[in-house]
């Protein structure tokens, strides 16, 4: 039987440390949607058609060099915002959603669009400047060239792009419970995510 956990929010919210670590704990396969669109926006920014991109994707391009930079960060909110893009990346979404050995998938419109039947949905979110720093904290031990002012300025407009765009915006789903991880350490929010999912969940024979 298929058990889907939806996990939605903005970017450097916790979505990614959170949702490894529920599959983790429940045996669970991961995706993480995010890195969908920046292999597509990998390809636009070496030349291709955002389109043709989303189309040709595989799942091998997903494992390929380095996708979490600032830079395809940004191509990729980019190319989100094309409705035949998103098109395009949908049925691979579903497909590994309903697996039977159940299934996380975080995100931006996992429980509003892709899963709307999911049997648990998070949505985590964090301050900006909270989710900034986190994120400066993870481009820059990784070598990456950036400032604090650029990565929060980055975040905000990712924010409102993500958020404002027509087709499936970053939102909550209406049955999606909130989790706010500006004060809380990866164990709590991690623990607090865990407890929230294990009530959804089945007892197992
Ligand atoms: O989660 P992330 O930072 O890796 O996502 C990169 C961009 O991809 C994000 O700014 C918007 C887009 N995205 C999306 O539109 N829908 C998703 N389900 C996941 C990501």
């Amino acid at each position: 039987m298929s058990f889907t956990v939806a996990i939605d929010g903005p970017a450097a919210a916790g979505k990614g440390t959170i949702s490894k670590g529920v599959a983790a704990h429940f045996g669970f396969a991961h995706l993480d949607t995010g890195l969908l669109y920046r292999a597509v926006g990998r390809r636009t920014l070496e030349g291709m058609e955002p389109i043709a991109a989303a189309e040709a994707l595989t799942a091998e391009e997903l494992q390929q060099g380095d996708l979490r930079t600032a830079e395809i960060a940004q191509a990729a909110s980019k190319v989100a915002v094309i409705p035949e893009v998103r098109a395009a990346l949908v049925d691979f979404q579903r497909a590994f959603a309903r697996r039977d050995s159940g299934a996380v998938l975080d995100g931006r419109d996992i429980g509003t669009v892709i899963c709307p039947e999911a049997e648990a949905k998070l949505f985590v979110t964090a301050s900006a400047e909270v989710r900034a720093e986190r994120r400066y904290l993870e481009l820059s031990a990784k070598g990456d060239d950036v400032t604090r002012e650029q990565v929060l300025a980055d975040v905000r407009e990712r924010d409102a792009r993500d958020a404002e765009r027509s087709t499936a915006p970053m939102k909550p789903a209406e049955d999606a419970v909130l989790l706010d991880t500006s004060d809380l350490s990866v164990e709590e929010a991690l623990a607090q995510a865990i407890t929230l999912i294990a009530e959804r969940k089945p007892a197992t024979p």
